[in-house]
């Protein structure tokens, strides 16, 4: 692989294993990933939170696309920069993409995982990609089913 390693991970609950797959992305790739993510987050147009979000993704043919949270006046119409990240790798290079990690940044250093909805978009496109996020305790890293568990999919 070309981007990093494949790991399953045996876990036992009571008679149950269950296999979790962890994926491994160089260190060097994700800092990429959070500088081009850090680096977009100047770009938000937050006037109403004043919480400015970056986001960067890799896709699985190497290439990285980045986007800002971009807010409304009227608030329902606002965009987050994961979602934006993704529709710009779309717009420019069609549907036929696959994320292969993303990474959240904010301005405000508070943790700041993707919301629910772009949970949903990030498994169309990506149902194998790990997320790098701001968690509670710290810096964290995800599969999107674990955020995600039974995204949808239609055949
Ligand atoms: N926001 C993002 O852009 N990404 C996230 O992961 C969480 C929230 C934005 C949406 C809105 O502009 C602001 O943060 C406050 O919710």
């Amino acid at each position: 692989m070309a981007h990093g390693l494949a790991v399953q991970w045996t876990v036992r609950l009571g008679h149950h294993l269950i296999f979790m797959r962890k994926t491994s992305l160089p260190s060097a790739m994700r800092k990429r990933l959070e500088r081009a993510a850090a680096h977009v987050m100047k770009n938000a147009h937050a006037p109403y939170s004043n919480f400015h979000v970056g986001a960067a993704i890799l896709l699985t043919n190497g290439k990285i696309f980045s986007g800002c949270n971009v807010e409304n006046a009227s608030y329902g119409m606002t965009n987050c920069a994961e979602r934006t990240a993704i529709f710009s790798a779309v717009a420019q290079l069609g549907p036929k993409i696959e994320i292969r990690a993303v990474a959240v940044t904010n301005d405000q250093g508070v943790p700041c995982s993707p919301c629910g909805a772009c949970r949903q978009v990030i498994y169309e496109f990506g149902p194998d990609a790990t997320i790098f996020f701001q968690g509670a305790h710290g810096p964290k890293q995800a599969h999107i089913t674990e955020l995600l568990p039974e995204g949808f999919r239609l055949q």
